[in-house]
């Protein structure tokens, strides 16, 4: 990619409003507390969260909010730049620095002069790389690859990582003097499943926001399938959200969302066949049925918080039947927590 396109300028009216950045959970609070802190500061900001929990939002948040809006944002994917090219990406490099060096080229540290820099999946980067950063971090300066001087630049250095570096540092796999420059302030963004009161605030965004593109107008989501969702665990996080509510949107039928809400179907239904004896094919008909039902029974229990009466409604069978049907496939002989409390009540 040609270094050119590698900066941008932020604008708030391209990412969601704050009421929805935020929500209402308590956890959020602590977030953009810190955030309006150090916002205006040079400090630099790490952002730890699973996947999709909006740690670029943040960053660029971060960026729009501070002194620095009107300069380059300019964002870096570490694991995306081959180890053999971060380091001339980064900090540029002097005509005749290596074969093909035709003529110098700044780097993007550089290019984030008076700006922000956003390094992505910062826990990727070689030790070496990490090394030249800290001493921007130290001093301002680096050299460009093949320059016998260096230089200076004024650039606000935020990082983000899924992984837990700290525990990374501490392992040996992360250097530990830079680990703790870029944690001067450590934002952590929960994960989905930790911010239930805030799915109905998502919910009506990304509906409302996909609605508008699409100019469809879809049904509001029924009160089962937003059940299910305040139970779903969202290993997505918000992207994952963001992206079952765009395809409710196109597609305009919850049937799509339960295949994604319901866990998969399990594919070792075929019982064993012993080949040294004839089988009724019957039989092992019957028991292949019980368990499928019984694996989508117990699914379908766990995303109901274990209400058998729900789990009937929404199977469409009868109350008495979902009763008949957990004893015939012997639910009661699991060991697991919540099953065995229902399991002694289904007797
Ligand atoms: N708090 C939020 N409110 C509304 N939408 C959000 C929020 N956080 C993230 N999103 C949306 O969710 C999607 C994923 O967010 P983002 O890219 O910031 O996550 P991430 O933590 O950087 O993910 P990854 O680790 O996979 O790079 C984006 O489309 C973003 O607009
Ligand atoms: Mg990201």
């Amino acid at each position: 990619m040609p270094l050119a396109r590698a900066t941008e300028f932020v604008d708030l009216r391209n990412l969601p409003p704050m009421d929805v950045i935020f929500g209402r959970s308590s956890m959020m609070a602590a977030a953009r507390g810190k955030l309006e802190h150090v916002a205006e500061t040079t400090v630099p900001v790490l952002l730890q969260g699973e996947s999709g929990t909006g740690k670029e939002v943040f960053a660029k948040l971060l960026h729009a909010r501070s002194n620095r809006s009107k300069c380059a944002w300019v964002k870096v994917t570490c694991p995306a730049i081959p180890s053999s090219l971060i380091e001339s990406e980064l900090f540029g490099y002097e005509k005749g620095a290596f074969t093909g060096a035709y003529s110098t080229k700044r780097g993007r540290m550089e290019l984030a002069h008076m700006g922000t820099m956003f390094l992505d999946e910062v826990g990727s980067l070689d030790a070496s790389i990490q090394a030249k950063l800290l001493q921007v971090l130290q001093d301002g300066t680096f050299t460009r690859v093949g320059a016998q001087e260096s230089r200076r630049v004024d650039a606000r250095l935020v990082c983000a990582a899924k992984e837990n570096l700290r525990h990374q540092a501490e392992d040996g796999n992360f250097r530990l003097d830079f680990f703790f420059r870029i944690n001067a302030v450590t934002i952590d963004l929960p994960p989905l499943r930790q911010r239930a009161a805030d799915l109905p605030i998502l919910i009506d965004y990304f509906l409302d926001m996909y609605s508008k593109s699409y100019r469809l107008e879809p049904k509001p989501l029924s009160r089962e399938i937003t059940g299910i969702m305040q139970r779903y665990s969202w290993p997505g996080n918000i992207r994952q959200l963001e992206n079952m509510i765009r395809s409710y949107v196109l597609i305009g039928d919850e049937e799509c969302l339960i295949a994604d809400l319901m866990p998969a179907a399990p594919t070792g239904i075929i019982p064993e066949i012993d080949l040294a004896n004839p089988i009724s094919l019957k039989e092992i008909t019957r028991a292949a049925r019980r368990g499928l039902e019984r694996e989508i029974i117990l699914k379908v229990l766990q995303a109901n918080g274990w209400s058998r009466r729900k789990t009937a409604n929404w199977l469409n069978i009868s109350y008495r039947s979902l009763l008949y049907k957990l004893q015939e496939s012997n639910v009661r002989e699991l060991p697991a927590g919540p099953l065995k409390s229902m399991a002694s009540d289904i007797q």
